[in-house]
């Protein structure tokens, strides 16, 4: 036992060994019931792991010439019965990785679909460490308490916002929808126990704001007839005039302005609202500012892009996505909050079963309970490469969006729909001896799913279907922007002369 522990103890990092028994390393058996649900040889089976996933890494690095089909084998193992009895754990663990590598990965550099992720190296570690201890961030944790609100203050840090308060998240909706329950309770104080009762409430977002806002506001009982939805500007922003105009046509009429949802990055487009302009409109009215950074608040933290946030430390709140442009795993979202004292007063309950004590559990300041610590992921991520180089990746995305809306410009076979804002990009193939473009760039969208050189959607810009891209990957290089344009065109002169 003890030649085992210091064998293993040379692989450890400097300095640091867990907490086991007074004695050190236990010499005892395993605390447990015979036959418990430990694994029988754990250190083979992390080694049969990790190479399964320093493969998979090291598939990420360079582009998959196609996209496996789901092969018979897997389809054979995902219609097995529950098993009864033990499988063997490096054969299991080998399926899962194998129907894994056969599923669509937004860490590939070549997926430039919705808005994807890198799946950062760093992130799968602190998902193995955070799994292993499982800490609850539903009530008090320790230490743990401590790095997660390290990490939101190293969030707001990197992107200038004066944040007193916030939490993780499980993703975009849950963090708007904590951000409309807060903004809801101050507008309509007591509205969290009496509910609307008579009263109406609005909210206020441009046409191109997320779905996730729509269902927010049907879930915190505003309704969705309730969202005010207006109209574009020319670089498909709200424009801070109707704004105001809307809000005291509400107020007029008694109903009650909630929240404005100002976009820090559509999904569609890129397009980042007039922070600055429209934190004017809300201070003169007293109306709640909500920023839905959930794709394009990392970008406020660039040279290139930060001017476009102006205004964002104006917001009461704002919400940003880590699993999206900071490269980290699915899920892991933060809502930021600008007055301490707000969250708690939207969620703060006392239970029988989770009394306030000296410290406040979580669960005052947030609408899930049982919580794992998703912060984890990115508080190892800016330790392990610094926040300069995650604003140079950042960069470096919003350069291959240029690249390729140059590249669509000068190309006499595309078209450009709107010029890009952050990192997305939305243009058509434009053959010449297709009638309809619509149809021509749907199929065009799934032939190159179909394909699996590359991977996009197609998308809607005012009615007329296009091809979508948004690079948030950290893989994505440049001549991979070019190669995706002429795997467009050759797939698209395929389909058009088909
Ligand atoms: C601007 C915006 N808000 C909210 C969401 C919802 O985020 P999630 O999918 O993490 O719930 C998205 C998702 O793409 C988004 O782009």
């Amino acid at each position: 036992m003890q030649s085992r522990a210091s064998s293993s103890s040379s692989r450890r990092f400097r300095g640091w060994t867990p907490k086991v028994d007074s004695d050190g390393v236990s010499e005892r058996e395993p605390h447990g019931p015979p036959g418990y649900p430990a694994l029988a040889d754990r250190e083979a089976v992390l080694d049969a792991l990790s190479r399964l996933i320093a493969d998979a890494w090291r598939s990420f690095e360079h582009p998959r010439p196609e996209e496996p089909a789901i092969d018979a084998e897997v389809r054979e193992r995902l219609a097995d019965p529950l098993p009864e009895h033990p499988l063997d754990p490096a054969q299991t663990l080998a399926d899962a990785a194998r129907i894994l590598d056969e599923s669509v990965s937004p860490s590939r550099p070549l997926y430039l679909g919705y808005v994807g992720s890198t799946g950062l190296e760093v992130g799968v570690l602190a998902e193995a460490l955070a799994a292993t201890y499982d800490v609850n961030l539903a009530v008090t944790a320790r230490a743990a308490d401590l790095l997660e609100r390290q990490a939101v203050e190293w969030v707001a840090e990197f992107i200038g916002y004066p944040c007193a308060e916030g939490a993780f998240t499980s993703g975009g909706m849950i963090s708007n929808l904590t951000g409309l329950l807060t903004a809801r309770e101050r507008a309509l104080p007591g509205c969290r126990a009496e509910g609307f009762a008579g009263r109406r409430g609005a909210v206020y977002c441009s046409e191109e704001s997320h779905h996730s806002v729509i269902r927010a506001a049907e879930a915190a009982g505003i309704g969705s007839d309730f969202v005010r939805r207006l109209a574009l500007d020319a670089r498909r922003r709200l424009r801070p005039t109707d704004l105001e105009a809307a809000i005291a046509a509400d107020q007029d009429a008694g109903v009650v302005p909630i929240a404005v949802v100002a976009n820090g990055g559509t999904t569609l487009t890129g397009a980042v609202d007039p922070l600055a302009e429209i934190a004017e409109v809300c201070e003169r009215r007293g109306v709640w500012l909500h920023v839905d950074g959930a794709y394009g608040l990392p970008a406020a933290a660039t040279g290139i892009a930060g001017p476009l946030f102006a205004g964002l430390e104006r917001a009461d709140s704002a919400i940003l996505d880590a699993h999206k442009w900071l490269g980290l795993q699915k899920s892991c979202s933060l809502i930021l909050v600008r007055e301490a004292g707000a969250l708690e007063q939207a969620f703060g309950h006392e239970e029988s079963y989770i009394r306030r004590e000296a410290v406040r559990n979580a669960v005052e300041r947030t609408l899930e309970y049982s919580r794992p610590l998703r912060s984890l992921k990115l508080w190892l991520a800016f330790r392990t490469h610094g926040a300069a180089a995650f604003r140079a990746w950042i960069e470096r995305t919003l350069g291959l969006a240029r690249r390729l809306a140059d590249g669509v410009r000068a190309d006499a076979d595309f078209e450009l729909l709107c010029e890009p804002t952050l990192s997305t990009v939305c243009f058509r193939h434009l053959p010449g001896a297709v009638t309809d473009l619509d149809q021509h760039n749907t199929e065009l969208a799934a032939a190159a799913q179909e394909d699996g050189r590359i991977y996009l959607a197609s998308a809607l810009v005012d009615g007329r279907a296009c091809l979508r891209v948004c690079f948030v990957n950290f893989r994505t290089r440049e001549e991979d922007v070019d190669f995706a344009l002429a795997t467009l065109r050759e797939l698209g002169e395929r389909i058009a002369s088909a």
